[in-house]
């Protein structure tokens, strides 16, 4: 059975699910947007544990504990800044999509939620943020057959619009 794909409209950090992506940066020691959040969230050992990965590169992921979040992991990548799309910003981020997926493999996971990576403070335009992630998303059900369930998180009502209509376009199957 392939993964199913569902795009929500809530809080990341109220998922209980095998594992978060946390949109980061490179230092993975926080930030504001869903970074602060998770941050807030699981409380100040995460940020301890964060300190210890030696930072993240754009397009790269790395995984902890979820401490007190309802999450058993995070999995934080780092998308690129949005400049014109001509800076290898689909790239870079098809990749942070591709390894937050690889690392979850990695730990076994069967269920992964991520929020818009890039498209908050770094800019990303949400529509073309959106057919990267589903699109990753679709290749990577073939890819890994142990996972379960692959969640889009959005946070805005018309971004949770974009991911649906852009899911229709692209004729990928969602709840
Ligand atoms: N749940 C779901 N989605 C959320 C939540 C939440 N609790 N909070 C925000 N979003 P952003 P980026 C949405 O800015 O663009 C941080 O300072 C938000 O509406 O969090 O990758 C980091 O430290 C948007 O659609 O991430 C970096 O410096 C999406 O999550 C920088 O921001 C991503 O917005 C990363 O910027």
């Amino acid at each position: 059975m392939p993964a199913i794909i569902e795009i929500i409209q809530t809080d990341l950090t109220t998922l209980a699910v095998d594992a978060i992506v946390n949109a980061a940066n490179n230092t993975l020691l926080g930030g504001g947007g869903v970074d602060g959040a998770i941050h807030r969230a699981a409380g100040p050992q995460l940020v301890q544990e964060c300190a210890g990965l030696g930072g993240c590169e754009t397009g790269d992921a790395k995984i902890t504990g979820g401490y007190k979040l309802p999450t058993k992991h995070v999995i934080h990548t780092v998308g690129p800044v949005w400049q014109d799309g001509n800076h290898g910003e689909p790239g870079l981020l098809e990749s942070a999509y591709r390894r937050c997926f690889e690392v979850a493999h990695q730990h076994g996971l069967k269920s992964i939620a991520f929020p818009a990576v890039s498209a908050g403070v770094y800019g990303y335009p949400m529509r073309k943020a959106a057919i990267i992630a589903l699109e990753t998303a679709q290749m990577t059900v073939r890819l890994y057959p142990e996972l379960e369930r692959i969640i889009f998180v959005q946070f805005s009502e018309g971004a949770q619009k974009v991911y649906e209509e852009t899911a229709a376009q692209l004729g990928i199957e969602y709840r």
